[in-house]
């Protein structure tokens, strides 16, 4: 197979075979098939898409990859939840040991930053100790020990998708339907999972902002999900502004503690509480809802689902210390006041400038083995809609240097709008399951 000829068929709008699909990754994860024709093939993706069996082939070819976890004998229901990826996007932190602490088993594998996007493993590697590479053994050991595991990507899962991710977020080919899909869905179900929550961003700091195109992504993953046996439902939600107030790795981590204590910002604890619900309707351990709801609620206020956070630091590694004192994360050396630049209302607070900024302050990579400053980043209290004086402070800077301040002075100033926009998107703005879609 020539694989040229398979980029040129791509190109002209034809499709590959499944044997294709499953000869060009083995072939491409054994070093035979250059990055450069793999950019090629994924751009002209980008741009003519993937009929439903090509998409069912790769995700099964990438799924075939690598391993899959094994439950058997193990009687709790293991359910993951899954974000396209947002900034601010703290949200994994809480549900998980959240979920876990309401009887449901939690192996929640996570991704590095893509683009503008932070990653859970980075954030919580922000914590002294905590290590995010664990073999499947330790994950599986450790699920069935305490009910709950976060961790990064390995060789082991879908190493296809590990290869393809690092080379979409540098080729500008991560904005494809098919393509997130195909990523998201070989490696959840790579998990043995059975059920999956998956959040799909909208707006303007989302991967793909038009509702339109999120629903469309909602609906295929679903599909996919329940094809491989795996009850999956997604949830529709806004990223045209940042969720919660921080953004970088170690005031994203300290935030998630507030949630997971009942306080901190009011979208991240209703966002949180209902992928939470979702998470035990599809692992079936709430008969409705509402029942889904009190347990959850009650996993806050017992303080059972912040204790099953200081086990989970402590059973990968990390210094449980930090979850009564966050003051033991990374601390930035220089700190400013962002003020409001005019009297009037706040329209917009654009995310993609600050997750570019949190990258370029040295709290993401440019480069895959970038070493990453855990304390940069943002507190960012301007929101769409907040009536403002000038000179009242809206934001924080946290960085390593007057550069680094520099940065997010700029980014704020390029994010915060106050002239007419859109009005915001409401935080859910759609509920997808096999049985279709509904406004919640
Ligand atoms: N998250 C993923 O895991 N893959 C993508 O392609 C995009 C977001």
């Amino acid at each position: 197979m020539l694989i040229q000829t398979l980029i040129e068929r791509k190109r002209d709008a034809g499709a590959l075979e499944p044997a294709e699909w499953r000869d060009l990754l083995a072939r491409y994860l054994r070093g035979e098939v250059p990055d450069y024709q793999m950019s090629a093939l994924l751009m002209a993706i980008v741009w003519r898409g993937l009929g439903e069996d090509e998409l069912t082939a790769l995700t099964e070819a990438m799924l075939e990859s690598g391993s899959r976890l094994e439950w058997a004998g193990f009687a709790t229901p293991c359910v993951d939840k899954h974000s396209t990826g947002g900034v601010g996007d703290k949200v994994s932190l809480v549900l998980a040991p959240l979920v876990a602490s309401c009887g449901v088993a939690v192996p929640m594998m996570s991704g590095r930053g893509l683009g503008h996007t932070g990653g859970t493993t980075d954030k919580l590697e922000s914590i002294p100790g905590f290590r995010t590479d664990l073999t499947l053994d330790q994950v599986q050991a450790q699920v069935r020990r305490i009910g709950v595991a976060m961790f990064g990507q390995s060789d082991a899962i879908a190493p296809a998708d590990g290869r393809l991710y690092a080379l979409r977020d540098v080729t500008g080919t991560v904005p494809s339907i098919p393509l997130i899909a195909a990523s998201i869905m070989s490696k959840k179900r790579a998990e043995g999972l059975d059920g999956l929550v998956l959040d799909v961003k909208a707006g303007s700091g989302a991967f793909l902002p038009d509702p339109a195109s999120a629903q469309s992504l909602a609906e295929i993953m679903v599909r996919l999900g329940e094809a491989g046996g795996c009850r999956t439902t997604a949830l529709i939600t806004a990223m045209d502004r940042p969720l919660g107030r921080a953004i970088g790795n170690a005031l994203e981590l300290e935030e998630a503690l507030q949630a997971l204590t009942g306080e901190g910002p009011a979208d991240l604890r209703e966002l949180t509480s209902r992928l939470a619900v979702e998470m035990l309707l599809v692992g079936r351990v709430s008969a409705s809802p509402a029942d889904a709801a009190r347990e959850v609620e009650k996993a806050i206020t017992s303080g059972r689902a912040l204790d099953k956070f200081r086990h989970l630091v402590e059973a990968q590694g990390g210094n449980p210390a930090i979850v009564d004192d966050p003051g033991g994360l990374p601390q930035a050396t220089e700190v400013e006041l962002f003020e409001a630049t005019e009297d009037g209302t706040i329209t917009a607070v654009d995310p993609k400038p600050l997750g570019q900024a949190v990258i370029e302050m040295g709290g993401g990579r440019r480069q895959l083995r970038d070493a990453i400053d855990h304390s940069v980043g943002f507190v960012v209290t301007a929101r769409p809609g907040m009536s403002v004086a000038a000179g009242q402070p809206v934001a924080s800077v946290f960085a390593r240097d007057a550069d680094g301040i520099e940065v997010g002075m700029q980014a704020l100033r390029s994010a915060i709008r106050y002239g007419p926009a859109d009005p915001p998107l409401p935080l859910i703005l759609r509920r997808v399951t096999a049985a279709g879609q509904e406004q919640p």
